[in-house]
């Protein structure tokens, strides 16, 4: 861990748990656009029309066709040296790490990453916008034609399917808040270090993780093209693109991302 500023490094080396949280930035090398830097999704398209419940009950077919291209794109591109170094990292500390991605792009899986928390759901998986079916995974696109629930229709129910992506105006999934915080919460004293990585931080609750880890004694490093709505709140700021400086943060030699 000999790249990492200040005393992290070492508190890793030490026995530190470590929790990262990743948003749209590491996966920008990767090819794949961000929301919020200029031509990102949220230029092109207005959150509300395809990342809300009432944009899906409005226009479900444009919804479906902007996940549909978002999954055809996503299964085009490939993990980062970004993406490699975090599952790298997670190799080494074992069940001392935890990665907490905003990412619905499942490029963390792809690098090797296991403990995961997808907290904004996934691209992958499909669930049903009525019923409590359980979402399940699924590659296929749809334009035009949308997949309906066959458990809503055995109920003589009509109701449509639609991607599990946690949308604006949607609760996170409770269990994956309190994963997080059991993880953040154990061995209270010992050490721990928490990194943001290519994250805005202007989307709560994840732009809050912060807080919470300071509060719990933390160390906190952000790692950022440019600095985010909540640079303020961390002890770093490292300003620089990811597929660079998180191999170099955490000592990952080119051989082991391959
Ligand atoms: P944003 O698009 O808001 O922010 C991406 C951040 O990554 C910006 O601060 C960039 O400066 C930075 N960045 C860009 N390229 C980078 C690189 N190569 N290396 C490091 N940093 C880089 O994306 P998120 O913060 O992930 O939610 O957005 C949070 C949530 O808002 C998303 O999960 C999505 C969106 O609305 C849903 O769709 C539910």
């Amino acid at each position: 861990m000999e790249g990492l500023n200040g005393g992290m490094g070492t508190l890793l080396e030490e026995g530190a748990r470590l929790l990262v949280l990743t948003g749209a930035g590491v996966s920008a090398e990767s090819g794949l656009a961000t929301f919020r830097d200029s031509n990102g999704l949220w230029e092109q398209h207005r959150v509300e029309d395809v990342a809300s419940p009432e944009g899906f009950l409005r226009d479900p077919v444009l919804v479906w066709k902007f996940y549909s291209l978002r999954r055809d794109q996503a299964k085009t591109v490939a993990p980062n040296p970004g993406h490699l170094a975090l599952a790298e990292v997670e190799k080494r500390l074992g069940d001392r790490f935890l990665l907490v991605t905003q990412n619905v792009d499942g490029l963390h899986q792809r690098a090797g990453s296991e403990r995961v928390i997808e907290i904004h759901g996934s691209l992958f998986r499909t669930k049903c916008s009525s019923c409590d079916l359980e979402p399940y995974d699924d590659h296929a696109t749809y334009f035009g034609t949308l997949p309906r629930c066959h458990d809503c229709e055995r109920r003589g129910r009509k109701a449509l399917l639609r991607p599990d992506i946690v949308w604006f105006g949607e609760m996170l999934d409770p269990r994956h808040l309190q994963a997080i915080d059991s993880f953040m919460r154990r061995d209270p004293g010992s050490p721990f270090v928490f990194i943001a990585v290519g994250t805005s931080g202007a989307v709560w609750p994840a732009a809050g993780l912060v807080n919470l880890a300071r509060s719990l004694g933390a160390s906190t490093l952000l790692v950022n093209a440019e600095p985010a709505e909540n640079t303020a709140r961390f002890h770093q700021f490292i300003q620089a693109k990811s597929a660079e400086a998180l191999p170099a943060l955490f000592g990952v030699s080119a051989s082991a991302i391959r």
